[in-house]
């Protein structure tokens, strides 16, 4: 197939690898304007795609997009007039409620969700290391999208495992509590995954949990507090030794995914009437760590 991956971040680089040895023509879409981009995973040999470029862009069958969530739509929006109506468009970030923003724009296109536990980490421009093997589950976001289940048997002979969800909706809102419980604590209090299991957390935890179970419930999602309970803590213990994405984030001082992972939640809560004060506080200290950033500049 001829793929282009929009956003060769960690995780990006990574399907862009696996994709290309498993003989598609892949092709980048980065921020850098080099013609070409060379990525090298692990210890196998360097790769070298081509990059923006035009002509991949408009010959793609499918288009696979790993931007962060909060730059999914200045990304992706300009791209738009030049893919193909049956380019298959896959979206795969952290976080929810960007795709709902390009809705009316991608009415022509099948579209895809994806969510994925393989962790990767881009330890220089060209260096990506898989830091985890994980599964990834992809479905439907519209009608056009539920006739391309075949893309799960292309995708899973790369990299497995790939699960058709067809209730993607369900699988989005489960990593998305996963992210609410993990992200914002480990960025505040800038420590690993595993010290989450530490006694002096669990009550926040407990609290974000609930929380985000009576949100999911209220979404007409049947996900129960203590299912989503073990699931944290099962991501805990797995990726124990790992910092969260949004801890890293606040290290160095990136903008973060909060609106898009509590940020969500809360926009979605009000909508229903539901009282979220865990969520409230860790959604604002995150911000006002953000803001001290922009205050400094
Ligand atoms: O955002 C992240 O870092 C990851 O989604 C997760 C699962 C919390 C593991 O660190």
């Amino acid at each position: 197939m001829n793929i282009v991956v929009l956003g060769p971040g960690a995780i990006g680089a990574l399907w862009a690898s696996h994709l290309k040895s498993s003989g598609h023509n892949v092709s980048l879409w980065g921020r850098s304007s080099t013609e070409q981009t060379v990525i090298q995973l692990d210890d196998s040999p360097e790769q070298s795609f081509p990059n923006q470029n035009a002509q991949a862009l408009h010959e793609a069958d499918l288009l696979l997009v790993t931007v962060k969530v909060w730059q999914v739509k200045s990304a992706f929006t300009p791209l738009l007039s030049s893919i193909s109506k049956d380019c298959i468009i896959v979206f795969m970030h952290n976080g929810m409620g960007a795709v709902d923003e390009l809705k009316a724009e991608l009415s022509p296109f099948p579209v895809l969700l994806a969510t994925t536990t393989h962790g990767a980490l881009k330890t220089s421009s060209s260096k990506v290391s898989h830091t985890g093997k994980g599964a990834t589950q992809i479905g439907p976001y519209n009608a056009q999208g539920a006739r391309c289940e075949f893309i799960t048997e292309v995708l899973n002979h790369s990299l497995p495992s790939v699960q058709w969800n067809s209730d993607i909706e369900k699988a989005l809102w489960q990593k998305l509590a996963i992210n609410c419980a993990i992200n914002p604590l480990t960025a505040i209090e800038q420590c690993n995954n595993g010290q989450l299991a530490e006694s002096r957390y669990q009550a926040s935890l407990a609290a974000v949990i609930q929380e985000v179970t009576s949100v999911i419930q209220a979404e007409e999602i049947t996900l129960s507090y203590d299912e989503l309970h073990k699931t944290v803590a099962v991501v805990i213990e797995a990726t124990k030794t790992n910092y969260s994405s949004m801890r890293q984030d606040i290290f160095y001082q990136r903008k973060s995914e909060i609106d898009f992972i509590t940020g969500y939640l809360l926009k979605t809560a009000k909508r229903h009437h539901i009282n979220t004060p865990e969520n409230d506080k860790l959604y604002q200290a995150i911000k006002q760590i953000e803001s001290s950033w922009i205050n400094h500049d």
